[in-house]
């Protein structure tokens, strides 16, 4: 069985000192690097630009994870791509034409991934499935790190493990809002492969980063 892949979110690190918290969390075992984008727009908080991606990008040769919580989006698709990410995750919510933002990122050479607001029902993903290289349930409602992880979302992430399976595909199965050591296991019985964690990374500060992770990864 492979292991849980954890993605840190550097919402929680200390943003003064965000490369070296990179290559911190990095040497810890971070799996992928999480970068949430908020714009005060789609979501009620504001974080960081292309121009900090691009920043930080030498701190880490992980996979830049970056989770775009920005409307509209399209117009910044192309300045994120440049900044270094891997992925460019866009929230289905954000577009009445996310089929094309996700035809554009990855017409860029990007990998794409679709994000679920906990309110957005599964089937919005019917007709991206031979597309998407990510699938993110949000498990919180986006806008702040520290909140209380919403448990009705296993449901969709079982459903949703379902439909990656039916598909065949390759489709990484992220959950991201209130994973902890405990609430991690859950979402992996419940079929996710890729956890982000804000809280749970950082807390302690680095000499407890190594132990953060393992922690989350538990046994599986
Ligand atoms: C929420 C963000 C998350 C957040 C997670 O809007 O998308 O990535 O940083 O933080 P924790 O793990 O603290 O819930
Ligand atoms: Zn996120």
């Amino acid at each position: 069985q492979q292991h849980t892949r954890i993605a840190p979110s550097i919402l929680s690190a200390d943003f003064a000192r965000l490369g070296e918290e990179i290559a911190a969390i990095d040497a810890a075992g971070a799996d992928y690097i999480h970068v949430d984008v908020m714009d005060g727009h789609f979501v009620p908080n504001i974080t960081i630009g292309p121009a900090v991606v691009k920043a930080i990008r030498p701190f880490s040769d992980k996979i830049f994870d970056v989770h775009l919580m920005i409307s509209p989006v399209d117009a910044y698709i192309e300045d994120f791509a440049n900044a270094g990410s891997d992925i460019i995750t866009i929230h289905a919510e954000a577009t009445p034409h996310f089929h094309r933002t996700i035809q554009l990122i990855k017409s860029l050479g990007k990998r794409a991934g679709i994000s679920l607001n906990p309110g957005t029902p599964v089937e919005v993903l019917d007709h991206v499935m031979d597309m998407v290289d990510l699938i993110l349930v949000m498990s919180v409602n986006p806008g702040f790190g520290g909140q209380k992880f919403i448990v009705n979302q296993l449901q969709k992430i079982k459903a949703v493990r379902q439909k990656i399976d039916v598909s065949g595909r390759h489709i990484d199965l992220q959950v991201d809002g209130g994973i902890t050591a405990e609430t991690a296991e859950w979402v992996v019985d419940a079929g996710a492969d890729l956890l982000v964690a804000g809280t749970a990374s950082f807390t302690g500060g680095p000499a407890c980063y190594a132990k953060n992770i393992r922690a989350l990864r538990g046994s599986k």
